[in-house]
């Protein structure tokens, strides 16, 4: 039996950083309401010359760096984005280009907005474990601060742009032990960005759009029942988890699901104060965090969790 394996991560924000109190020279709110309804205090912007794809190549630079592996030595890419680079091709296979990489490894992109982390660790597994690949590198990239209405005070002040990533490799030992995805396309209404490319036109809405009370009680339900789920379906008890590695939406919500598994908040890796909601990028840019600041040490266990738009949910279960 063979796992898949965390050899390393990495993560990467752009350089401009913007507080509440910056925004609220832009449009009608506050530092003291974010904060007090999200948690979030800073958000980094993309600067208007990158790319999805180049803050992902700074993030997979780092995770190569830790996993002591180069780029050919990669022999699947997968990235979890919602704000790719181009309609095609993939944003996987541009870093695949812009990280030199000449073996013709297989390249992809998973679609599950803030979930796509989830999915995207969810397929990479299935890949090693399944011997149709070894080095496996995972990233999460955004730039949602180009699908935002930024004259919206509702939504543009939650969302921020960043990049992290994971390399996976070959072990006898997990690793990821359980994974659990879900999905219910009947919510569709309550979180979309409606645009669509046709006949040479942009069509509908380009920006995000959100019943922000309806995704929140969604939320707190479906994350607190996936992580049971994925908790009892590997074996383990709740007192097992040693590091809750939330999606970083809001700490609300991140509050709820720490309460509903039992967790205290010291063991809850939280960034979202400072990046905002990165959606795919979240996860794991909070693991490379959580790693690199010394709150997670090799051998423990870790629940990853995320939801979003579609709905699309889910949780896994690491041994770091
Ligand atoms: N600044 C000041 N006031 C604001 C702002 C703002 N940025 N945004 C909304 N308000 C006002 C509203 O206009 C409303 O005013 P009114 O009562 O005069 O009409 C009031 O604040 C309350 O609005 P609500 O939407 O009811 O506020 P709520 O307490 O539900 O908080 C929030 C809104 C933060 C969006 C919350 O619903 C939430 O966190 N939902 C989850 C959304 C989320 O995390 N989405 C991320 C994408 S999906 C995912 O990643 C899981």
């Amino acid at each position: 039996m063979q796992y898949a394996k965390i050899l390393g991560t990495g993560s990467y924000l752009p350089a401009n950083r913007v507080s509440n109190d910056d925004l609220a020279k832009k449009v009608d709110t506050s530092d003291e309401w974010i904060t007090t309804r999200t948690g979030i205090k800073f958000r980094h912007i993309a600067a208007e010359n990158e790319k999805t794809s180049d803050l992902a190549v700074h993030a997979a630079q780092h995770a190569l760096k830790s996993a002591k592996l180069t780029a050919e030595d990669i022999d699947l890419i997968i990235v979890a984005t919602t704000t790719p680079d181009m309609q095609f091709p993939s944003t996987a296979t541009i870093v695949q280009q812009k990280l030199g990489i000449t073996t013709g490894c297989p390249a992809f992109d998973v679609q599950a907005v803030c979930a796509g982390f989830i999915y995207a660790l969810t397929t990479a597994n299935a890949y090693i474990k399944s011997g149709m690949a070894e080095n496996v590198l995972v990233i999460g990239a955004e730039i949602f601060s180009r699908i935002l209405d930024w004259t919206d005070r509702t939504t543009c002040v939650l969302f921020g742009d960043g990049a992290g990533a994971v390399v996976l490799g070959v072990s006898d030992e997990p690793g990821i032990i359980h994974s659990k995805l879900k999905a219910d396309g009947n919510y569709l209404d309550l979180l979309n960005v409606p645009v669509q490319i046709a006949d040479g036109q942009i069509c509908g809405t380009p920006y995000l759009k959100m019943d922000g009370p309806g995704v929140f009680k969604f939320a707190v339900k479906m994350l607190s029942q996936v992580a049971d789920d994925v908790i009892n379906e590997a074996g383990y008890s709740q007192d097992q988890i040693d590091w809750l590695v939330p999606h970083q939406a809001n700490k609300r919500i991140i509050d709820a699901t720490a309460k509903h598994l039992g967790l205290n908040t010291d063991k809850v890796v939280l960034t979202v104060q400072d990046h905002g909601n990165t959606s795919a990028a979240s996860i794991p840019l909070a693991l490379d965090n959580g790693i690199r600041n010394g709150q997670i040490q090799r051998s423990q266990n870790l629940l990853l969790e995320g939801i979003g738009g579609g709905f699309a949910w889910g949780a896994v279960l690491v041994k770091y």
